[in-house]
């Protein structure tokens, strides 16, 4: 089978990176990290990716319009060969010059059970409505501010005694396991668009679960 040829897009930490680099070496993923861009220099997730000899580049946002970085995003990107561009903790919001060139290939992750949520601190959001299930969502993106249609999600208890923090930190462990899986996904050719519509093939969850928070007792 041929492996998915993915840039990363970055602005920080990159843990999701990470675990989208675990999940390839450990073979749980057929593709291949070609470049990992960050519109930040010095940021940890570069780092990551040279510690695995992946190329890196640094494109800086400042003075210039949103489409002449996404012009240069897109110049980048084609030239290293991606087919799948994955933004893991990409603190921008991009145009229609990238979402024209990477036409229904841009996958984002974001920390909520979207529709709920979306924008900036979604954690913290979650936290302060006191809603009991918070989670994480991971979608291709359109031109909206995460509208796009959702691939994979994961849903975790808000407990009592939760900070946003301690929340941000459940939710993060979830996001490292579904951002591969939303990959192999496409990688194994189960994402399959319909005009605007995306259907997601593969196992079927059991009808019968369900995460109740608090739970009901035995
Ligand atoms: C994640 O919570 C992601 O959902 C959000 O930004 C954070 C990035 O974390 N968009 P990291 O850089 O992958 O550690």
């Amino acid at each position: 089978m041929s492996k998915a040829a993915l840039g990363v897009l970055i602005s920080g930490s990159g843990t999701n990176l990470q675990a989208i680099i675990d999940a390839i070496e450990a073979g749980k993923l057929a593709a291949e990290i070609k470049i990992v861009v960050s519109n930040k220099p010095g940021v940890m997730g570069l780092e990551r990716a040279e510690k695995h000899g992946i190329p890196t580049a640094v494109i800086p946002h400042r003075g210039k319009s949103r489409e002449e970085f996404d012009a240069e995003l897109v110049e980048i990107l084609k030239a290293a060969g991606v087919e799948l561009a994955v933004m893991a903790g990409f603190m921008r919001v991009v145009t229609a010059v990238f979402l024209r060139a990477f036409s229904h290939r841009v996958m984002n992750i974001h920390p909520a059970i979207l529709p709920s949520f979306p924008g900036v601190d979604a954690q913290g959001q979650a936290f302060a409505a006191g809603v009991k299930l918070a989670g994480c969502s991971v979608m291709f993106i359109d031109e909206g501010v995460d509208t796009g249609p959702v691939i994979i999600q994961a849903a975790v208890p808000v407990l009592p005694d939760d900070t946003a923090d301690t929340l941000r930190a459940r939710i993060i462990q979830q996001e490292h396991r579904i951002f591969p899986e939303a990959i192999r996904l496409y990688a194994e050719g189960k994402l399959e668009w319909r005009g605007d519509k995306l259907v997601v093939h593969g196992a079927e969850a059991d009808a019968q679960a369900a995460l109740v928070n608090p739970p009901i007792p035995e």
